[in-house]
């Protein structure tokens, strides 16, 4: 499979994202740089790995060899000198814009002058990212979907500042991976977020009115919405805290009441209810203790 232009990918941050990202360039025969903070998150981040790539050799989707062959492919480093000969860097550490800037501004340091600098960010802006590098030309972002070796769709967001060439042979890599790039400008939200959490947060507000219970929403949004998932299911996977950043960023961009986000959802953040990856959410996935159905 060849991956356009881009032979080495570097990937910061391999939390599930970074890691789901790192897998599927890794699938499409590119040689992968992931990195993280420090060893502790290093060895979660392989943790990551293994138990994705794990997954699908239990299902009988992939062999042990290949997913040796897969693992192989991914360097892991807690070093941004390991970066230096990438071609591009896909950054997919959490959503601080503070923490972002400071990673882009280590990128531009040990980079290439030709490699391209790609965020994974779900709601802040690329431009804010980008003019803090000395080559905002060749900053991109490239947002993938959750899980990410499993949806197709990846935004691939040009600012006024980036050069046409960057973002169309990243959207070429999105392509030779198999996934569906779609090109859009740097808007809260881009497209696929800008329409689902006005329906996501919708559904917050249906249940704290006592509209419909939690289990007859995502009943009726998955039998009769023909959805994989019902809105509470999805907001656990997503990540609470990452819903509400979300439609905070596009609630101050597009003052549109549909994003101004539920009391609910910030009460869940506040008292660290996060969704499965905090162990409760919407729902409970620790059978010790009670949903956070109010
Ligand atoms: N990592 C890797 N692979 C996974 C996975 C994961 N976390 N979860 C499921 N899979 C794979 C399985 O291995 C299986 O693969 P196979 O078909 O090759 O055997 C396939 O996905 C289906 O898995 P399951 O049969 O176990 O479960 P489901 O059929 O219920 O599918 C799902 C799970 C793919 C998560 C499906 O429910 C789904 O598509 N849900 C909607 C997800 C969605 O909408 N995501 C977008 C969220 S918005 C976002 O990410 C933007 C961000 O900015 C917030």
């Amino acid at each position: 499979m060849s991956s356009g232009s881009f032979s080495r990918v570097g990937v910061v941050g391999l939390g599930t994202m970074g890691a789901g990202i790192a897998e599927v360039l890794a699938r499409g025969g590119v040689e992968v740089v992931g990195i993280e903070v420090d060893r502790q998150a290093l060895d979660r981040g392989r943790g990551n790995l293994e138990t994705s790539t794990g997954r699908a050799v239990k299902r009988g989707k992939l062999t042990e060899e290949g997913k040796q062959e897969i693992l192989d492919r991914i360097a892991l480093s807690t070093e941004f000198a390991a970066l230096a000969e990438c071609d591009l860097v896909i950054e997919a550490v959490p959503e601080r814009l503070d923490l972002k800037r400071r990673v882009f501004e280590e990128l531009d340091r040990v980079c290439r002058d030709d490699a391209v600098l790609a965020t994974n960010t779900s709601s802040l802006s690329v431009t804010d990212i980008a003019v803090t590098t000395n080559r905002p030309a060749k900053i991109v972002g490239v947002h993938f979907f959750n899980p990410a070796p499993v949806m197709k769709l990846v935004e691939v967001i040009g600012t006024v500042l980036t050069e046409d060439g960057a973002a169309g042979r990243v959207a070429n890599l999105v392509k030779s991976l198999g996934k569906t790039p779609v090109s859009i400008g740097d808007r809260a939200g881009f497209v696929a977020n800008r329409l689902l959490f006005g329906y996501l947060n919708q559904a917050a507000g249906m249940l704290e009115s006592g509209h419909a219970t939690r289990d007859d929403i995502d009943a009726a949004m998955k039998a009769g919405g023909g959805l994989p998932m019902g809105p509470f299911t999805l907001m656990d996977l997503i990540g609470l805290d990452t819903c509400l950043e979300v439609l905070e960023a596009i609630y101050r961009e597009s003052r549109d009441r549909r994003h101004a986000p539920s009391p609910l959802l910030r009460e869940l953040v506040t008292a660290g209810l996060l969704g499965r990856k905090t162990g409760h959410g919407f729902y409970s996935y620790d059978t010790s203790a009670p949903a956070a159905e109010p």
